[in-house]
């Protein structure tokens, strides 16, 4: 009985991800739907300015730029937050309140605004590009601007970045994603940091 329940309440969950992502295109394929959707997105992320920053940009290094990040990723990992499949504290308690609509509407918002590339070292640069060539492209693109579902990389905070990578090579649990672990397994602590710094440094 209780495998039973279980198995409708992830079937559920993936009936109303479908439909999510299905409104969303629906919005972003239409210029007007867009933006009244940015304008109401921008009003209910009042309270998320306080750690994401005016406009997506953070001013704390462990928290996210949200700026330009995809639409899609934005509303997955808000859907994530909200199953308990992605762990965080605050953000676990904050999504509650969010209704399905404000989800939508605040991931257009973000996803409309632009995050500035990061001053990194050369050498550091150098080095992160060529481990984020060989291991990384494939998936989040040659300019780090990901895609639908895969997340954009391009001008995120060192510091979370580090968190995030460091998070999945450990497999430590707050975040769940069996390729990503594999891809980032055989980083060295020191070749995150250059990862990282690359990544920021890209517009
Ligand atoms: C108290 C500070 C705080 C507030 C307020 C806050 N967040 Fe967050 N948010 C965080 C932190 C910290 C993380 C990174 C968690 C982690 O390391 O996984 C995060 C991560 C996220 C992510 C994942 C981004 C990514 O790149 O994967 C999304 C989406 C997000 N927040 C949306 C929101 C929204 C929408 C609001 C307002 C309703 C909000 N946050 C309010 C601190 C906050
Ligand atoms: C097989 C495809 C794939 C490869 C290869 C891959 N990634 Fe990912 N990456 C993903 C997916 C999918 C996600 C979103 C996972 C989730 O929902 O937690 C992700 C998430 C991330 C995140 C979290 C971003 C955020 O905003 O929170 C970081 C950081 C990241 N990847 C870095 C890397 C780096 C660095 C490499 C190369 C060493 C890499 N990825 C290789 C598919 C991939």
């Amino acid at each position: 009985m209780k495998r039973m329940a279980g198995l409708l309440l992830m079937f559920g969950l993936c009936l109303s991800a479908v439909a999510a992502d299905a409104d969303l295109r629906a919005v972003l394929a239409d210029p007007a739907a867009r933006q009244a959707a940015a304008e109401a997105g921008r009003k209910a992320a009042f309270f998320c300015v306080n750690c994401h920053g005016e406009n997506g940009v953070s001013k704390l290094p462990e928290v996210p730029n949200l700026a330009g990040q995809n639409p899609a990723y934005l509303l997955e990992q808000i859907r994530k937050f909200g199953a308990g499949q992605r762990r965080d504290e605050f953000m676990q308690g904050l999504i509650k309140v969010l209704k399905e609509e404000e989800r939508l509407q605040i991931a257009v918002f973000y996803a409309g605004q632009t995050p500035p590339p990061g001053q990194q070292e050369a050498s550091q640069i150098a080095a992160g590009r060529l481990l984020y060539d060989k291991l990384c492209a494939r998936c989040h693109g040659s300019a780090a601007h990901g895609s639908e579902v895969i997340p954009r990389l391009a001008g995120q905070h060192v510091e979370y970045l580090v968190t995030a990578v460091t998070r999945y090579r450990d497999r430590t649990g707050e975040r769940l994603d069996p390729a990503m672990s594999s891809a980032v397994a055989p980083l060295k602590n020191a070749d995150i940091k250059a990862v990282a710094a690359y990544l920021n440094s890209l517009p």
